[in-house]
């Protein structure tokens, strides 16, 4: 192909072009102030219209001798002019970043809002000081089902027909069903003693329901802890030693406490603790009904007809029973007037046991 650019004529053109580089075009590409300037300043320089790129274009024109000599010089030319658009990009791009960072930097030393913290309710803390005791006492843990039949409820605990427990003011029974709402965690005595051989040492904590008159003392639900030992030579001595080990433990050996002859169809003899009240200092107020008492648990002999009636020999076998009002034991140990301030949900209440979070 014949050379249709003279040697002269291209060479004057790339003096041209270098000039005006040199000249200021190298300039504007290191000073330009944002990317899209700067884009702007590489179409116009390096660009396909570009003067430098049409120059390189017309080497083609060139004899090969020249094309050889001179194209070198040419992308060399072009390669300094990118180094600079290189140069300028990375920088504009690292103050771009910089700035993004500077707009989201997260202030590290200011103080973060605190999320509202849970807290246990102080009837499962309770519940759990309780049945902790008598863990470590050696008991294990049972639970049952809150809608029971009237065996376990009632007639398998010794309770007849007749007795004014059965009265359905103070059991709830569900309708269409052989079922009622458990009135004690007793029923989990005869489900256990049911499931397995003697001997026995359980706690039974859970929820039971009454169709109480509600007052400052008492609720329509409300938890127990039934307890039950079964073995062999087991007696009042030993129910009277393990209820006070407890109560010392739970209470502290200040509180003054006293068992008081009772009467459980399911237990013979039976008793009831009380703790002197702590509201009155035992002069008498509303809260102890004047007595200057509160009754804090149920307690006896197991009933040889229960063990009989679960199948086991009360010949061989005997035992003792309690159930502890857990709403009685968080009354006395937070100074809580009121039964019912335990199931209102009233945050301002329920904020103060904070401390009980292990
Ligand atoms: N079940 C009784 C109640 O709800 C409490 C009670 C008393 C439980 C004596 C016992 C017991 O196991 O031996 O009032």
């Amino acid at each position: 192909m014949e050379p249709t650019t003279t040697r002269d004529a291209w060479q004057q053109a790339y003096a041209r072009v270098e000039s005006g580089l040199r000249a200021g075009g190298v300039d504007v590409i290191a000073t330009a102030a944002s990317l899209e300037e700067l884009e702007g300043r590489r179409v116009e320089f390096l660009g396909r219209s570009s003067a430098l790129t049409l120059l390189l274009k017309d080497l083609k024109n060139l004899g090969l001798d020249d094309r050889r000599e001179l194209g070198p010089q040419a992308q060399a030319l072009k390669a300094a002019v990118e180094q600079k658009f290189a140069l300028r990009h990375a920088e504009l791009e690292n103050a771009a970043d910089g700035a993004a960072l500077q707009k989201d930097a997260v202030d590290l030393t200011l103080p973060s809002l605190r999320p509202p913290r849970g807290r246990l309710h102080p009837l499962t803390t309770t519940l759990s000081a309780i049945a902790d005791i008598f863990q470590r006492m050696g008991y294990s843990w049972a639970e049952g089902p809150f809608a029971e039949d009237e065996r376990h409820n009632f007639s398998a605990l010794n309770i007849p027909d007749d007795h004014p427990a059965r009265d359905s003011h103070d059991t709830f029974y569900l309708t269409g069903l052989p079922l009622l709402l458990r009135t004690h965690t007793s029923t989990v005595q005869i489900r256990a003693m049911e499931a397995q051989q003697p001997p026995i040492r359980i706690v039974c904590p859970g929820r039971v329901f009454r169709h109480e008159q509600i007052d400052a003392t008492h609720s329509a639900v409300f938890h127990q802890v039934e307890g039950l030992v079964v073995d062999q030579n087991v007696g009042f001595a030993d129910l009277k030693g393990h209820l006070q080990t407890f109560l010392e433990s739970l209470l502290g050996k200040d509180t003054k406490t006293r068992f008081r002859p009772s009467y459980f169809p399911f237990t013979e003899p039976s008793t009831e603790v009380d703790a002197k009240c702590f509201f009155c200092s035992g002069a008498g107020c509303p809260s102890c009904k004047h007595t200057g008492w509160i009754e804090l648990l149920g307690a006896g002999v197991v009933n040889p007809k229960v063990l009989s009636n679960v199948g086991w020999d009360p010949e061989k076998w005997s035992g003792f029973a309690f159930g502890i009002g857990v709403e009685r034991v968080a009354m006395l140990l937070h100074g809580v007037p009121d039964i019912r301030d335990f199931y209102i949900n009233d945050l301002r209440f329920l904020r103060q046991f904070d401390e009980d979070i292990a």
